[in-house]
């Protein structure tokens, strides 16, 4: 916490001359500054051989030869037409689509159970009873800081699902992610229908989504959540392939809906309380939940913030889904530790449930001391490049060390881009 008070005096005073930092970004407050476009060396560096942020990935771009092997190595792929182009759904397909559903489209059906062989069911409630799955879409959202203080003051880790896009705009709020303990997931990079790809835009809106949360945060995640829900057996087979377990949901908050009018926030809180009385009428006594919910606009992050002891209340255990699947290993990076659901819900109890009943062991204060001292690197003005860690081990004994390269040179902000607004 000092720290990170220390970073902000520190980064008013260097101005332009320090690059941002993920714990100066992390002490903003105020929105129009947390969305203030900004650049760092590890995206600008890397950006030329990545796709157009913000744009439909189409193909994989003829020079990157990794991943073009990588592609062409699939075999075997289900012979489903694309239902839509450039990532667009077709009306027509939607609507002269076979009732049998023979490609197990969520979009039509709700078909969480492919019929193609060889293929994972989704997962769309978790194992542990009692317990919701917790987690938000669409991220990262550029002012989500309160919403990550909130969940960082209730010692309460949660899993994102990341647009690929939005963590090349905005990595540092995505660091502030992993800094924190939460999970990712991947969202894709530019957020459209993916049955409406070709095999080879879907495996790159997956495939570079991936590779940008590697470069930002040093993870690679192994679970992804089809933007609108929108999966059939060949999307799935592409998502196995690239070792990524399909998520959805059976519970829909319909937050996303409320910036563009199609509800009210009142129809929302009707969707929350839903899943509540569900939750204390027995619903999930054997198996677990999970609800669609967003880090997308202030209302969505509000309200999340606002039904959190509802919720907390309502179920036995809050906990980010690698949790409730005891998998301690999310990540291709077999270094990073999640704790087992039993290790999550012991720290939770010793603590309370809540950071405030115990002083100095959250990972903002774990992390702190080692982080100041990677940001005040980006002093010396020296053109050479240098390496900040941060590391710790956060309340709830989510272990984490992140590298982050510091260059220390002038950087002049060069983004011009806007988070990617849109729904579900
Ligand atoms: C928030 O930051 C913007 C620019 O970053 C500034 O113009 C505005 O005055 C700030 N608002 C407050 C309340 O400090
Ligand atoms: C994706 O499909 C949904 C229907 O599930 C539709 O509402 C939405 O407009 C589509 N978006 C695109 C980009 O095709
Ligand atoms: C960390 O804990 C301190 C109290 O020890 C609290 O004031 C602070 O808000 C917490 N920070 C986070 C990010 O949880
Ligand atoms: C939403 O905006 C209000 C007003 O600016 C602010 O007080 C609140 O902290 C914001 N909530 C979240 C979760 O960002
Ligand atoms: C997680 O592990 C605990 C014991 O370590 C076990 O009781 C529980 O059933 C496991 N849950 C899952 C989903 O594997
Ligand atoms: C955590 O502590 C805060 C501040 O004391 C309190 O408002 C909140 O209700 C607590 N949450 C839980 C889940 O106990
Ligand atoms: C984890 O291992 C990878 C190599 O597999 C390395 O690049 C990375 O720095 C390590 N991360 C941490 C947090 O130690
Ligand atoms: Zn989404």
């Amino acid at each position: 916490m000092h720290a990170r008070a220390f970073v902000t005096v520190a980064a008013l005073l260097l101005g332009v001359l320090a690059e941002q930092t993920e714990q100066g970004q992390a002490a903003l407050t105020n929105d129009t500054a947390q969305c203030a476009p900004y650049s760092i060396s590890l995206v600008a560096d890397a950006q030329a051989s990545y796709p157009t942020i913000g744009s439909p990935i189409l193909s994989i771009p003829t020079t990157d030869t990794v991943a073009l092997a990588k592609f062409n190595a699939i075999t075997g792929i289900p012979n489903i037409a694309p239902k839509g182009v450039n990532g667009i759904l077709s009306a027509d397909t939607l609507n002269n689509y076979p009732t049998t559903d023979p490609d197990c489209w969520w979009t039509s059906s709700g078909c969480l159970t492919p019929k193609a062989s060889g293929l994972a069911a989704d997962t769309a409630s978790v194992p542990e009873p009692r317990t919701l799955g917790y987690g938000f879409d669409d991220g990262p959202f550029c002012s989500h800081n309160e919403f990550y203080n909130y969940l960082s003051a209730q010692n309460q880790k949660a899993t994102m699902f990341y647009i690929g896009s939005n963590v090349m705009w905005f990595p540092l709020q995505a660091q502030r992610a992993v800094v924190d303990g939460h999970e990712i997931c991947v969202h894709t990079w530019s957020h459209h229908n993916m049955t409406a790809f070709t095999n080879e835009g879907a495996f790159a809106e997956l495939y570079y989504t991936m590779q940008a949360i590697k470069l930002v945060t040093g993870v690679t995640p192994q679970c992804w959540r089809p933007p609108m829900g929108d999966v059939d057996d060949r999307i799935r087979y592409i998502a196995s392939k690239l070792n990524l377990e399909t998520i959805l949901w059976k519970y829909d908050s319909f937050d996303w809906k409320v910036a563009s009018g199609q509800a009210t926030p009142a129809q929302v809180q009707a969707n929350y309380d839903s899943l509540i009385s569900d939750a204390g009428a027995g619903t999930f006594d054997t198996v677990g939940a999970i609800m669609l919910t967003h880090e997308l606009t202030n209302y969505t992050m509000q309200t999340a913030v606002d039904n959190y002891p509802k919720l907390a209340a309502a179920f036995d255990h809050l906990v980010p889904i690698a949790v409730a699947q005891n998998k301690t290993q999310p990540y291709v990076e077999t270094n990073v530790t999640f704790p087992s659901f039993a290790a999550y819900i012991a720290s939770r109890s010793s603590t309370g449930g809540n950071s405030t009943s115990s002083s100095g062991t959250n990972s903002s204060s774990s992390t702190g001391s080692s982080s100041s001292s990677a940001g005040s690197s980006s002093s010396s003005g020296s053109g050479s490049s240098q390496s900040g860690t941060a590391s710790g081990s956060s309340n709830a004994g989510v272990s984490f060390r992140l590298s982050y390269a510091h260059s220390a040179i002038i950087v002049v902000t060069t983004v011009a881009g806007a988070v990617l607004v849109l729904y579900y």
